[in-house]
């Protein structure tokens, strides 16, 4: 009998599997699935977990959750209560932002492609922003001057757990390369933009500290330049995010306190010697926050067996959780009444979409199953719920938070009804 080794807040009883304390059968039987299960216990641990690694080396730090990774908006209020910031990538999560709590000042737009009307949205409702090109910094100059501006340069250096994933470096579409940086920062100071900040972000699901030590000394280099040569002070620094979690169940944790050690020291060190002054050093985790945070429930219907596959179709399929067919992710998969199994098998998890590409997992070995089962897809909680969409006319999965000991629905079950509200049949000659 394999006794599996579980992260909090899963937990083993009897061979059932818990999560922050209640039973996931339980919750699937009583909300029914698919559904994701969020910890709100788990999401402040990794919050706090992060904030006092930083804040001990380095006082002025903020933390701007990546909202793409799940905007649910209770999410984002316990993060907001804890003290964070919100990174957001497009006008509807400034909404969602200022929706849940969070102050026009507590908010960072990092977008790329930027319409005009989108830009005059941020600077009606005082939001800082990230200025991805020159293009986008020149239109917003005649929109409105802000009073801060910052722009994302692109550090030369990429990584990530997938290519897509990789948001700087030759190949990205994102950030200023250093020469056109300092044109941008001269055109705002020229503009009469009073304060600035300066970003980065070199990609998502990075479990190795180098790339990010290159990055940061790159960003800080060309922060000295537009110190130098334009006489422009910063009032905050922003390294991005991208911190990496174990999926596998053999990963290794990113090292926090070898991450922070090395990172805040280059950072602290390189601000002293080009005479910086003192910005505050700002991060932009998602995946950090909010990754086993969440899991992902779903209902075994059927099993089939082909001369090639031993098939278990669930009720989620790529509509739910698209990360194993558009990244190849791997998600680890929990048989909730059958922790410890003594026969498995090799299986293909796959779901309800009408495309042979709707794989959950490959070759797992699982133990058998029978119809009716529920199973636990892990670290769902970041890029799960956000990327789902209503392919094959699905309507997308509830979600349930565990909130102050108790399980509360956060987010309905769409019905059928939703996706026909935006639509309309027109009559002949409308
Ligand atoms: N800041 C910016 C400007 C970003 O573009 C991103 C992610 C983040 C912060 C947060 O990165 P994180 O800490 O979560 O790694 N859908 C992909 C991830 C794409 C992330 C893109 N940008 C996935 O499921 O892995």
């Amino acid at each position: 009998m394999v006794k599996r080794k579980l992260r909090e807040p899963l937990e083993d009883r009897k061979g059932n599997l818990y999560f922050d304390g209640f039973s996931v059968e339980e919750l699937a039987q009583k909300y029914d699935t698919p559904l994701y299960v969020i910890s709100e216990k788990r999401i402040r641990e990794n919050y706090n977990r992060l904030y006092n690694a930083i804040v001990d080396k380095y006082k002025d730090v903020h933390i701007y959750y990546a909202c793409k990774a799940n905007p649910n908006l209770t999410v984002l209020n316990v993060l907001q209560s804890e003290g964070a910031y919100l990174d957001a990538v497009s006008p509807c999560e400034v909404f969602m932002g200022l929706s849940s709590g969070y102050t026009p000042d507590r908010i960072l737009f990092t977008g790329t492609s930027v319409r005009n009307d989108e830009l005059k949205f941020l600077a009606d409702a005082g939001i800082t922003i990230n200025i991805d090109s020159q293009s986008e910094l020149d239109r917003l100059l005649k929109i409105a001057v802000p009073p801060t501006i910052s722009v994302r340069v692109n550090p030369e250096v990429g990584a990530g757990h997938h290519n897509h994933c990789i948001t700087a470096g030759p190949q990205t579409k994102f950030g200023l390369w250093e020469e056109a940086a300092l044109k941008a920062y001269a055109t705002a100071k020229k503009a009469r933009v009073e304060r600035f900040g300066i970003h980065m972000h070199i990609g998502s699901g990075i479990l190795e500290i180098d790339p990010y030590l290159q990055a940061v000394e790159k960003l800080l280099s060309i922060a000295k330049r537009v110190h130098d040569e334009l006489g422009i002070d910063f009032e905050f620094i922003d390294i991005g995010g991208g911190l990496g979690v174990p999926y596998q169940p053999e990963d290794k944790e990113l090292d926090l306190s070898e991450f922070v050690s090395k990172v805040v020291s280059l950072f602290k060190s390189k601000v002293k010697e080009y005479h910086l002054g003192k910005p505050f050093l700002c991060i932009e985790p998602g995946r950090y926050l909010i990754c086993d945070a969440s899991v992902l429930l779903t209902t075994v219907n059927t099993l089939k067996i082909t001369p090639h596959h031993k098939f278990i179709g669930v009720d989620a399929g790529f509509n739910t959780l698209i990360r194993p067919t558009m990244y190849g992710s791997y998600h680890q998969i929990l048989v909730a009444n059958n922790l410890n199994p003594k026969n498995t098998d090799m299986f293909d998890v796959v779901g309800p979409i009408c495309e042979s590409g709707d794989i959950l997992a490959k070759d797992r070995e699982l133990p058998q199953v029978v119809e009716g089962d529920v199973l636990a897809i892990l670290n769902a909680g970041a890029y799960g719920f956000s990327m789902s969409s209503q392919y094959n006319s699905r309507p997308r999965a509830a979600e349930v938070m565990i909130r102050q000991g108790k399980p509360v629905l956060v987010r309905e079950r769409e019905q059928f009804q939703d996706l026909l509200t935006t639509q309309r049949i027109t009559q002949q000659g409308e």
